[in-house]
């Protein structure tokens, strides 16, 4: 195989962006197939790609049967793609989705064990996880500068109005302000998603960097329908701790409903030796402080971590993310082609969604302590096999 056939589905804001990417900035495969089951959206995507050679389909599993694919990205609705998923490898198709992976651990589960049957790639499309401080932070960890880790913070607080409404016949999204009574409206798949589901952009940069999992976690939430955004019907804050197997406490937190500055995402890692931080407003700096070399009295280092030209190829210049996107799309179609474990496998994905499933749940039960499973490969479970089955 020189070059990996792919089709996509979910021609949303996220798919039509990333088939583009694919299309031009992914030099080893060939888009092939689009498909999304609102028409004016799979034409819009077809027009924005602009090759006529591209099949296009309102049914997914016709797309399945009918174009010569080797491989799926499944850019849908997120709480039901997990379906989506295990059809394609069922299919026969190496398979890379996006974030957030499942909704639910029985669909953790699912994936998880449908790849081990089927031995075909998956992998998850974060792309935090190569952003430079991130990067950075990973070799600072792996090489003791920060000591042992001991408690971590992550966050993601993105305003999201337009996200929730949706003509299911045009595609068009609307903000909630916009609603008026004769607009042919639904629901977008988030609109009623707990907030703490989303947290794979924080999930899976902080695990990298401490190479470990969550074993254990408790969520509180504000109530169950949005202050800011009246046909929401989201809490406004989701905010989790999380304990790992190596023995490093987490704080989490994720809101899309509020108004608030950027940047979205923020990231804080303190060890025995010192401390990382990244900027928490715009304008503000990433921040460093090192035991060794600096006094209790000495304010924390500005700093600016920046990908070294050759960690960066021309592709990922400006794919969107920080240049982070280009990432995981070329490392999925590597790994299908080098015939390697994508970096962002099945147990690393679900290592970042299972943590934040158990967060929703606990946040259900006013916060009680829920354990995490395990989906790791080892004496307890075979490949292909729930525990102990
Ligand atoms: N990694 C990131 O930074 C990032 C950013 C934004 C969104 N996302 C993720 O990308 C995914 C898509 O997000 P979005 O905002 O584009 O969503 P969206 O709701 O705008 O688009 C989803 C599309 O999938 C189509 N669809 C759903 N089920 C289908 C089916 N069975 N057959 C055919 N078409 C189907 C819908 O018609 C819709 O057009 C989500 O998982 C989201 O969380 C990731």
């Amino acid at each position: 195989m020189n070059k990996v056939r792919i089709g996509f589905v979910g021609l949303g804001h996220r798919g039509i962006y990333l088939s583009k990417l694919y299309q031009q900035r992914i030099k080893d495969c060939k888009v092939v197939a689009l498909c999304d089951r609102i028409e004016p959206l799979l034409e819009e995507g077809a027009a924005q790609l602009g090759d006529g050679d591209i099949s296009t389909f309102t049914d997914y599993s016709t797309m399945l049967k009918e174009a010569e694919l080797d491989a799926v990205g499944v850019f849908t609705d997120a709480d039901k793609q997990v379906d989506l998923v295990c059809e394609a490898l069922y299919a026969g198709k190496h398979v890379t989705c996006e974030v957030p992976l499942a909704f639910t651990i029985e669909d953790c589960w699912k994936i998880v064990l449908t790849v081990e049957k089927t031995g075909l790639k998956f992998q998850l499309c974060e792309q935090t996880r190569y952003w430079p401080q991130i990067r950075a932070w990973r070799e600072m960890v792996k090489e003791g500068k920060l000591g042992k880790i001991l408690f971590v913070e992550g966050q993601y607080f993105h305003y999201c109005d337009g996200a929730y409404w949706q003509d299911p016949t045009t595609g068009v999204r609307y903000k909630d302000s916009e609603l008026r009574e004769g607009l042919n409206v639904r629901k977008t798949w988030r609109n009623g998603m707990p907030p703490i589901i989303y947290l794979p952009h924080e999930l899976s940069p902080l695990l990298s960097i401490l190479d470990d999992r969550v074993v254990r976690v408790s969520c509180m939430s504000t109530r169950p329908k949005s202050y800011c955004l009246e046909g929401v019907d989201m809490p406004d804050v989701q905010a989790a701790i999380m304990y790992t197997e190596k023995d490093t406490v987490m704080r989490l937190a994720c809101s899309f409903t509020v108004p608030r500055y950027y940047p979205n995402h923020w990231y804080h890692i303190w060890g025995t030796k010192g401390v990382v931080e990244s900027n928490r407003a715009e304008k503000d700096k990433m921040r460093m402080w090192l035991a060794d070399s600096m006094k209790e009295s000495d304010s924390p280092e500005d700093m600016e971590w920046k990908y070294e030209p050759e960690e960066l190829p021309k592709e990922a210049i400006g794919s969107g993310h920080g240049d982070a996107d280009y990432f995981p799309a070329a490392s999925f179609i590597e790994s299908i082609l080098e015939d390697t474990t994508p970096p962002m496998d099945v147990y690393k994905s679900v290592e970042t969604a299972a943590p934040a499933i158990m967060a929703s749940i606990s946040a259900k039960q006013n916060g009680t302590c829920l354990e995490v499973p395990d989906f790791r490969l080892g004496e307890k479970r075979k490949a292909g096999c729930e525990p102990d089955e």
